[in-house]
Formats: structure tokens, C-alpha cells, sequence
């Protein structure tokens, strides 16, 4: 029985969802599809865009095959993208987050492990509708599926982590025919907070509208119309700019994945030459999607097709990166971006051990994981609380800091740490690098001499961090 009382009308750039969920249904009505989205047809409908039902008129011949393209370029990227999701599960990815989900109905449709959460992260509207055309066909999700109604301009990272998002698991992200919607600061920004999220052995899919895909649909944009919403496209060198944001990314072509589908593309190669390091830095990355090597684009066939992986784990994506912009910075810049990188591998050695494994001890000495963040949460203050108050640092009190109580937890020392580091930078914006202050035994220290000893001293006890992790479950490394 139809659930359309309640049914929100299709409008604004959701609307487009409707469409692309006509274009699926008419390729699970064709002999040899690509993928079957059974659903589709009843998105379609429900939203009024039923494939039985005459398309609206084109202005012209061209408008026709221009539209014509991009629904051939949905129908590609949707095959694309399940062989995407389908080796990440099978390397053990078993968060996924749909970002502009629309009408997706990959939790419906797809084969997924035991244990698979996915998040369909849409504005409140697209997924009210979807819920009522779902009830309506009276069917169930085949993982757990929660909807996450946000804004993606917003405060979402938020609305994902109360919905249940484990940043410090895997996940894979799909962003598909959501990014052409965004302004570029809110695409830039949507990818660093993704970045923020993804933990060690995440990647990304996402489809940007090619080059040239704005000035080429321009004139068919009659208001409402979805290229009239149209405001990215694929940068000059995507690669590139995604590397910037800590991402390693390969690119493809709809002339290529549609070749290697058995679809291929009738149309003559544009002319125009692409950037001339494009294939060069395409190549140097392996091929996630195990799809094989490609050759690159000329300006007509971009690509606009691209997985992602985080180069580093995200606690330390930025601080890493940091020290890698900090090559040719000032003396202090560099000294500040060193110790803040291993402030972050020690959080990142200690969180999410138990409370029992961090208070474990497996070597002669006190040494603990959960000692180390006490005691160097004790030398932060020491060191830089001096600038601020030359009396600190009562004797014995760093001795003191290896001993735990009860009351350490990890979260408990951890956050204690993180206020100190805070505490540390705030000390020490207020100097200058040659300014000095008074020391007990020395008898005067510069602001340069504490940066270069506490670099010294938390790399030491990092490198502790890392002896006891191992013994503890084995991981190893900075980023393990
Ligand atoms: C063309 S549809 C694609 C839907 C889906 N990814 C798919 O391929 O079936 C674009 C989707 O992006 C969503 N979207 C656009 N801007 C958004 C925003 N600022 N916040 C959340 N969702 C947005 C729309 O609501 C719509 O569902």
C-alpha cells in the first residue's frame, strides 16, 4: 500500500537523488546490467520521475546527448563504486559512511559481512522520503543501516559521531554526485574532516563532475534544473591538490571504466592535452581498486572518477604533515611542529588500550603506558609551566609521576596530557625563541633550549611507548 500521505515532495538539489534513481532503474531493466538496484524503481515513481513516463523535452539535439552522457556517467560510477565497497569489505573495512546518500540503496542491495555498519548521511528531507518509500516496500536493510540527517556544510562530523561512527575503525567513504552540489570551501572542508576520520586502512571513493562540465552545461540550466546546481568541478591537477589534503589518490576515466566494463564510449577523444604530470603522478600510486593501469586523460574524458586512501593515520595525518610543511619554515615553526608530532604519536600509542593493558607492567622498570603519559604530562608542566611560574616543579614530582592510582584511567591521563600540551603552547606564544627565564640548576634557560629538550624527552618516551605497545598486542610503529 502506497505511503504517500506523509511523503515529502521531491525539491532543491535532492531532487536530483530522484533522478539518478530513475537512471538505476532503467539499467536494472536492461538484459545485462551493470548492477541490479531493485529499489529504484520505487524511488523513481514515488518521486515522479517514473522511466516509463516521457522525459521533460531538450532544447536541442545537443542538450539531449548531453543528458544522455550523464546518465550513462551515473550508471558507470554506481558500478564503479560497488566494486570500490566490495574490496573494502573484503580487506576487512566494515564501517561505510554514504555521504549525499539520496537514494542510494547500496544497504538493500549489496552482500555485506556480519557486523557492517553504514551510515546515509543526507539533509533531514531525501531521507524522510527514502523512509517512506521503504516502508511502503516493506523491505530490510542487509547490515545495519542508520541515517544520519545533516547538513554536510554543518557541524556533521558531530551528527556522524552520535550516530555511532567509530573514527578510530576503518572506514570507507562514498562520495558520489555529491561533491558537483558543494562550494569548493565546503568540498576542501568536507575532505580534511573526512581525512580527520579515517583511521589507518580507510579509503574513499568520490566522483567529481569533469573539467569543463559547468561551461558545457551552462546553457541547458533552466532554473530548478540540476546542472543549474552545479558548482565543481574536478581541479586542473586532482591528484595534486588531493595530496595536499594527506590523500593518496588514484584517478580514472569514464572512457576507461566504461571500456573495461564492456560498455564503451562511441564518442571521439577530445583534443585538448591534459596537464603533462598528470599520468606520471597517477602512476606512481598502486591501483586500489585492482582495476589495472589506465592511461590519461585528455581534456573531454578528465577523470572525475578517484578512490583516496590516507596517507597517515588520522591522529597524526596533520601534525605529520606539519612536519613535512615545516621543511624550509622558521627555527621555531620547525621546532614546534617536531614536538607536537611525537605529543601525537604518544596519544595515539596509548588510546583506546584498556585501563588494565596501559597500567601493565612488562618491563623491570615502572615504566607503564599509562605512566609515561602521567609522568610526561608532569615534564610539559615543568618545563613550560616555568615560563609562566619559575617556582614550578616541587622536588621528587617527576619521580612521583610514574606511580598510578586508581584514579588513572587512560581517557583521565590523557586528557590530563592534552591540557597540558595546551597549556604548553599558550606558556609559550607569550616569548620569544632567545628569551630566557630562570633555572634552579642551570641558572637561566631560553625558550629554544626547552622546545630542543622536550623534543628530545617525549621522543625518549615515545620510543618507550612503542617497546610497550608492542609487548602489549604488538603494534608497532608511529602509525601502528
Ligand atoms: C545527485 S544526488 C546523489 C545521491 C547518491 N549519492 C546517489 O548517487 O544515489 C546528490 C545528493 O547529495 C545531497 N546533498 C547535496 N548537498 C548536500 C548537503 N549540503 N548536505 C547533505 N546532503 C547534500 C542531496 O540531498 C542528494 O541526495
Amino acid at each position: 500500500m502506497a505511503d504517500t500521505a506523509n511523503r515529502v515532495e521531491p525539491s532543491g538539489v535532492w531532487a536530483t537523488a530522484v533522478g539518478v534513481a530513475r537512471v538505476r532503474a532503467m539499467e536494472t531493466a536492461r538484459e545485462r546490467p551493470l548492477f541490479r538496484d531493485p529499489l529504484a524503481l520505487a524511488f523513481a515513481t514515488a518521486g515522479g520521475r517514473d522511466p516509463a513516463a516521457p522525459s521533460p523535452p531538450h532544447a536541442d539535439e545537443a542538450a539531449r546527448r548531453r543528458w544522455l552522457g550523464v546518465a550513462f556517467s551515473i550508471v558507470i560510477r554506481t558500478k564503479f563504486l560497488d566494486d570500490l565497497l566490495d574490496l573494502a569489505v573484503a580487506s576487512g573495512v566494515r564501517q561505510v559512511v554514504l555521504l549525499g546518500a539520496g537514494m542510494d540503496s547500496r544497504a538493500f542491495r549489496m552482500d555485506w559481512p556480519a557486523q557492517t555498519r553504514l551510515f546515509e548521511v543526507d539533509t533531514a528531507e531525501p531521507l524522510a522520503f527514502k523512509a517512506a518509500v521503504l516502508r511502503q516496500e516493506r523491505v530490510a536493510p542487509r547490515c545495519e543501516r542508520i541515517t544520519v540527517p545533516v547538513d554536510l556544510r554543518e557541524d556533521w562530523p558531530g551528527a556522524l559521531a552520535a550516530a555511532g561512527h567509530d573514527p578510530t575503525r576503518p572506514t570507507v567513504w562514498i562520495a558520489e554526485g555529491l561533491l558537483i552540489y558543494l562550494p569548493e570551501d565546503a568540498v576542501q572542508s568536507l575532505l580534511e574532516r573526512v581525512g580527520a576520520l579515517s583511521a589507518a586502512g580507510s579509503r574513499m571513493g568520490l566522483t567529481l563532475g569533469t573539467r569543463g562540465v559547468l561551461e558545457r552545461f551552462r546553457e541547458d540550466a533552466a532554473a530548478g534544473s540540476p546542472a543549474s546546481m552545479w558548482v565543481s568541478e574536478t581541479p586542473q591537477d586532482p591528484v595534486g591538490w588531493l595530496d595536499t589534503l594527506g590523500w593518496d589518490a588514484q584517478t580514472f576515466t569514464l572512457r576507461e571504466r566504461a571500456a573495461a566494463y564492456g560498455r564503451p564510449m562511441r564518442t571521439p577523444r577530445g583534443r585538448t592535452r591534459a596537464p603533462a604530470d598528470w599520468s606520471r603522478r597517477c602512476a606512481r600510486h598502486p591501483d586500489p581498486t585492482g582495476h589495472g593501469a589506465r592511461r590519461q586523460p585528455r581534456s573531454r574524458d578528465a577523470p572525475n572518477m578517484i578512490t583516496l586512501r590516507p596517507r597517515l593515520h588520522r591522529a597524526l595525518r596533520l601534525p605529520a604533515l606539519r612536519v613535512m610543511q615545516a621543511s624550509t619554515a622558521s627555527e621555531r615553526e620547525t621546532l614546534e611542529a617536531f614536538l607536537d608530532f611525537h605529543r601525537d604519536v604518544l596519544v595515539h600509542k596509548v588510546r583506546g588500550v584498556s585501563d588494565q593493558d596501559a597500567a601493565r607492567r612488562l618491563l623491570p622498570s615502572r615504566t607503564t603506558l599509562a605512566g609515561l603519559v602521567k609522568h610526561l604530562t608532569v615534564v610539559e608542566r615543568n618545563w613550560f609551566g616555568r615560563l609562566s611560574d619559575p617556582d614550578v616543579s616541587p622536588a621528587g614530582e617527576e619521580d612521583a609521576s610514574w606511580v598510578l592510582t586508581d584514579a588513572d584511567t587512560v581517557e583521565s591521563l590523557l586528557a590530563a596530557y592534552e591540557r597540558a600540551c595546551a597549556l604548553s603552547r599558550k606558556a609559550a606564544a607569550g616569548y620569544a625563541i632567545d628569551d630566557v627565564v630562570a633555572h634552579p640548576d642551570l641558572p637561566q634557560v631560553s625558550l629554544r633550549w626547552i622546545y630542543i629538550h622536550m623534543i628530545e624527552e617525549t621522543a625518549r618516551h615515545v620510543g618507550h611507548a612503542d617497546i610497550v605497545r608492542e609487548l602489549t598486542d604488538g603494534a608497532t610503529g608511529a602509525l601502528g
